[in-house]
């Protein structure tokens, strides 16, 4: 199982650095936008401080713009994935980053079949959005249970999924119990995936006794 923590902003990864709980880091424009900073400078700073996979997305919709993209991204550094989402055009351009072995992420993923034809057209991941699908009354782990079910169908396929657009910790653990193998985390949900009442509730208790301590 790895954790991506699901921001542009520093402090959040920061935070998920110093918990061990950053595996990875996704973007997105609307993560970035809202840093304030350049799609550039956003993702330099995250690769300056995150090993391992740093997701950045491409905006261009045809082939050739989102391969220029992709290939400006992966000179950033060693770490960058190329995030791109699904469509046609999409498609194309990650058989061509396959070719030349340049990780890519298939984004905005809301079906098997698009699941499907992204592992095939060799994407290093997929990414179902759970939260938007649960927003529509569609069961997103139903999505990540029929996924996590054709993947092991098929063991060629080497596409890991990334679970996405998690809102809250039922978001984490359904999907974990089917099997899904990454998934990245807003800095909130992480907090709320820490806390339990009893837990506060023992801690008090314990502190309370201690004070009987002779
Ligand atoms: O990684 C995609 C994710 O950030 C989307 O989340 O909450 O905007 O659906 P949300």
């Amino acid at each position: 199982m790895k954790i991506y923590v699901d921001s542009a902003d520093m402090a959040e990864i920061e935070n998920g650095l110093a918990l061990g709980l950053c595996d990875g880091v996704t973007t997105n424009p609307t993560l970035i936008a809202k840093t304030g900073k350049s799609m550039d400078a956003a993702i330099k700073d995250i690769c300056s401080v995150v090993d391992g996979d740093v997701h950045a997305e491409v905006l261009s919709l045809d082939a050739e713009g989102i391969y220029k993209e992709g290939k400006e991204f992966a000179k950033v550094a060693d770490n960058i994935v190329v995030k791109i989402p699904m469509c046609h055009e999409g498609l194309k351009a990650v058989k061509r980053f396959s070719d030349e072995g340049i990780k890519t992420n298939v984004t905005l993923i809301f079906s098997t079949s698009q699941a499907i034809l992204a592992a095939k057209a060799g994407a290093s991941n997929v990414c179902p959005f759970v939260g938007r699908l649960d927003d529509i009354s569609s069961p997103g782990n139903e999505l990540i249970n029929e996924i996590v079910t054709v993947f092991d169908n098929y063991p060629t396929i080497e596409s890991e999924i990334i679970v996405a657009s998690i809102r809250n910790p039922l978001h984490v653990v359904e999907p974990a119990l089917a099997g899904a193998h990454i998934f990245t985390i807003p800095g909130g949900v992480l907090a709320q995936m820490e806390k339990h009442p009893l837990t506060d509730i023992g801690i008090a208790a314990f502190l309370e006794d201690a004070k009987k301590f002779t």
